[in-house]
């Protein structure tokens, strides 16, 4: 099974968390662009769906489904999203698409987070994938300062602006044995919009797509 395989698995299997009449939080990425395909076949009962991307959304209209602004909508039963790295605690480094402030904004209303991912984005430690650092513009070299402080390697991810407008620095070397203090001391520092530390909430289920077929865990 290639890796796109494992992935599609794994977004096809999340459709067992989508309620009839549910709006459904749609993250953004490879893995999600399958989930995508999957709840097309659920158009006519759920009510629609809220998005963490411009790219999630284009791909959701395309196919009819109606897209909510978060604003509008009172609860969300569920948020099926990817990641590029998962610990053994559902800890999580998101942000590799940078739309990591909109996916954690949905996760934080969501009641469950459900992660979907092909098994290669299980570690045991977060950290070798680099961590995404969303960051207001005129404080980016502010931010990287401060980054190397913390003991990392910031690079700023040239060409790339949010759907926010604003700009990723990308962390290198950070040692993350605890991802819940890491992600709190990234977000204290002025000028950082969000990090791609999914700790504080990390996710609720996960399911992962592997050579056998999609597993849950
Ligand atoms: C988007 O900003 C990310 O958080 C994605 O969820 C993450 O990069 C996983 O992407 P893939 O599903 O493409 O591997």
């Amino acid at each position: 099974m290639t890796q796109d395989e494992m992935k599609k698995a794994a977004g096809w299997a999340a459709l067992e968390f989508v309620e009839d009449d549910a709006i459904v939080g749609v993250g953004t990425g490879s893995t999600v662009q399958h989930f995508i395909d999957a709840l097309a076949t659920k158009k006519n009962v759920i009510k629609g769906a809220v998005s963490s991307s411009e790219d999630s959304t284009k791909k959701l209209q395309a196919y009819g489904i109606e897209v909510f602004d978060l604003n509008s909508v009172d609860e969300l039963s569920v948020y099926v999203d990817g990641a590029d790295e998962i610990d053994p605690r559902n800890h999580m480094i998101k942000g590799g698409g940078a739309a990591l402030t909109r996916e954690k904004i949905i996760a934080a209303v969501a009641e469950q987070f459900v992660c979907i991912i092909d098994n290669t984005k299980e570690v045991d430690v977060l950290g070798t994938f680099p961590l995404p650092v969303e960051v207001i513009p005129m404080a980016r070299s502010y931010v990287a300062r401060e980054l190397v402080k913390l003991g990392g390697d910031p690079v700023y991810r040239e060409g790339v602006v949010t759907d926010n407008g604003n700009v990723i620095l990308d962390v290198h070397n950070l040692s993350i044995v605890d991802p819940v203090k890491t992600e709190r001391e990234i977000n204290a520092i002025v000028g950082v919009v969000t990090n791609g530390l999914f700790a504080a909430r990390g996710a609720n289920h996960v399911i992962i797509g592997t050579p056998e077929g999609a597993k849950k865990r």
